[in-house]
């Protein structure tokens, strides 16, 4: 008797029987209308399988069919520009062919089959090619081009290599002979098992920043290229705002967003944004350097899992062939209880909050994927990671957060009441921190200023003197504080209002180019500096507030395109009129 039928179905959790024809992580097909899955598990009774597709109407009886691989990404050109769901189907090729719903077990191809590229080949005869080598390029967008690379675990010799020409995604550009004598047929794409990292030569040192613009972050509490950042933030506290700044500004060669249980009108939304918004430093759209992965709130749970670990390996693949590419998650938290979501239909034992024992080490698993690498051609690559995490009631001692926060070096946590107070971005200086400030320092000193570093740490002292200065005026209103100590709150102001806050709808705000921020920052300080000596020799702080200087150094940001640096002189000369008239 054929034992290899659906036994139970649970949501996305079906069981067989059979035990002895599959292997754990295989890939499966379910039931009539072929319908993917994933063996989670083998037990003396069963096999059990969760499906990334919706399972409503599916039938106990129903066979389950075997592949004999991983649950793979299909990785060639074409990913580019492109929206897929959590297992790579693409969702506007599925729309055209089924409505807008997802009709399950479509076999629409992952990638453009049809697509002819203009493929130039790289590779010679009699050369020997190991994992990772380039073979061939075409232009996969106006911003980026597609190496084609040997698939990691293969070396050979080229004994054949086609011209260069139009091809397809299965058109054969390199014969490559192993030294068993088998021959190998490469073409632009290959496949990858989304749980595996794909290996590099070597991880290097981190020294180079993920520069983004955002002045709280650049300045304050920078991520690295190959880092990874937390932004754990409450409800409508600004958390997709984050990511989509970043995605539209950091200065990542490629973008991988990944919309994880989060809704759905919120991915159509950064597609239209990004096809309009234009790349400040190409001058090309956005979309050429993005890759969207979308399973939101209303698409099958399993699939949302997977997600996580389709955009990683999309991330990897572009990593190496040397580009450096940011992903971003929104949310970590959602794909969290979609793991507790089938480990409670598996009947696990639960931890904390009902999650299962193994969240810690999924949740490092997927950031120790990042990280500045030399690839296996050779060139430099990095993957940097950003994850929002929405913890319930903003309870940053939940699991979810309290298990990322152990395996980030960049905690970027979103403050309510900075929200509520429309403080936007609404990150909570005293709570945030990046831990790559010592690696960073050498390049901001090399690249941007030889102070950067040292107004940065002048600019994050004044604020955590307010801060120990607000316990006071709590207490006991800000009246009783002596001058000196008046003029920190009056400067931390500035810093919060001028500095911190940045609005991300404003043409020259949305993102400002480092050496504005590190002159914003000298500017405050200059005030700073020249007003404490005046309030030394005793004249009130008053008399300086009245000056309106503060109020002018707020508004620089607006005041000061972001290409008329030289008008901060402005400034200097305003400060030392003003004040000298105090003398
Ligand atoms: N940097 C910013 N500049 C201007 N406005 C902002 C900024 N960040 C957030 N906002 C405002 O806050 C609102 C909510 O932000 P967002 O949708 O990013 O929050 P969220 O944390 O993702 O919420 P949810 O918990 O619902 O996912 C935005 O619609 C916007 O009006
Ligand atoms: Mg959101």
């Amino acid at each position: 008797m054929n034992e290899n039928i659906i036994y139970s179905i649970n949501g996305p959790v079906v069981t067989v029987r059979d035990t002895n024809a599959f292997s754990m992580m295989e890939m499966v097909y379910v039931g009539h209308k072929r319908l993917i899955g994933e063996v989670i598990s083998i037990h003396k009774e069963a096999t059990t399988i969760q499906v990334y597709e919706t399972t409503t109407g599916l039938k106990p009886g129903e066979p389950v069919q075997p592949t004999g691989g991983p649950l793979c990404a299909l990785l060639g050109p074409g990913i580019l520009s492109n929206i897929f769901d959590g297992i790579e189907r693409p969702l506007l090729d599925i729309e055209k062919a089924s409505g807008a719903f997802i009709g399950e077990g479509l076999n629409i191809p992952m990638l453009d089959e049809q697509k002819l590229w203009d493929v130039t080949v790289t590779a010679q005869v009699g050369q020997t090619l190991s994992g990772g080598e380039i073979y061939a390029t075409c232009p996969e967008t106006a911003l980026i081009e597609h190496r084609a690379m040997v698939p990691p675990d293969l070396t050979g010799e080229v004994i054949y290599a086609a011209e260069n020409g139009q091809y397809n995604l299965n058109g054969v550009l390199v014969k490559l002979r192993d030294a068993n004598g088998q021959v190998h047929n490469l073409t632009l794409c290959q496949k990858w098992p989304i749980r595996i990292p794909r290996p590099v030569k070597q991880r290097l040192p981190i020294t180079k920043p993920l520069i983004t613009g955002q002045r709280v972050i650049d300045a304050l509490f920078p991520i690295a290229k190959g880092g990874t950042a937390a932004i754990p933030g409450g409800f409508g506290t600004g958390k997709t705002m984050t990511q989509h700044q970043l995605a539209k500004w950091c200065d990542a060669d490629i973008i991988v967003y990944v919309g994880c249980g989060e809704r759905g009108n919120e991915m159509t939304q950064v597609l239209e944004e990004f096809s309009e918004l234009i790349d400040p430093k190409s001058g090309k759209p956005l979309t050429a350097r993005t890759v969207l992965i979308a399973n939101t709130s209303n698409m099958p749970v399993a699939a949302r899992e997977a997600s996580i670990y389709t955009g990683i390996t999309l991330a990897e693949y572009y990593r190496d062939m040397g580009y450096h590419v940011a992903i971003m998650a929104d949310s970590t938290s959602r794909w969290a209880e979609a793991l507790r979501e089938i480990s409670g239909r598996l009947e696990e034992m639960p931890a904390e909050e009902g999650f299962p024992a193994y969240l810690p080490s999924r949740i490092s698993q997927f950031y120790e994927r990042a990280g500045d690498m030399v690839t296996n051609c050779g060139k430099e690559g990095s993957v940097s990671i950003i994850g929002a995490v929405s913890p319930q009631g903003a309870d940053f001692s939940e699991p979810v957060t309290q298990n990322t926060k152990r395996f980030v070096r960049c905690f970027w946590a979103l403050d309510k009441s900075l929200a509520y107070a429309r403080h936007y971005p609404a990150i909570n200086w005293n709570t945030s921190y990046s831990e790559y400030l010592d690696d960073l320092e050498k390049w901001y000193s090399k690249n941007v200023d030889r102070n950067f570093f040292k107004r940065r740490q002048e600019i994050a002292a004044l604020l955590l003197e307010e801060n120990k200065l607000m316990e006071i005026v709590k207490l006991i209103g800000s009246d009783v504080l002596p001058d000196d100590q008046k003029l920190i709150i009056e400067i931390a102001r500035v810093i919060r209002v001028g500095f911190l806050q940045q609005n991300a709808y404003h043409k020259d705000d949305t993102y400002v180019p480092l050496l504005k921020q590190l002159k914003m920052m000298e500017v405050i300080l200059y005030l700073y500096f020249q007003a404490r000596s005046l309030v030394i020799k005793g004249i009130p702080v008053s008399s300086i507030t009245e000056t309106g200087l503060f109020d002018s150094v707020v508004k620089m940001k607006y005041d000061i395109p972001n290409d008329q640096l030289e008008r901060f002189n402005e400034y200097y000369k305003e400060i030392d009129q003003k004040l000298g008239a105090l003398k």
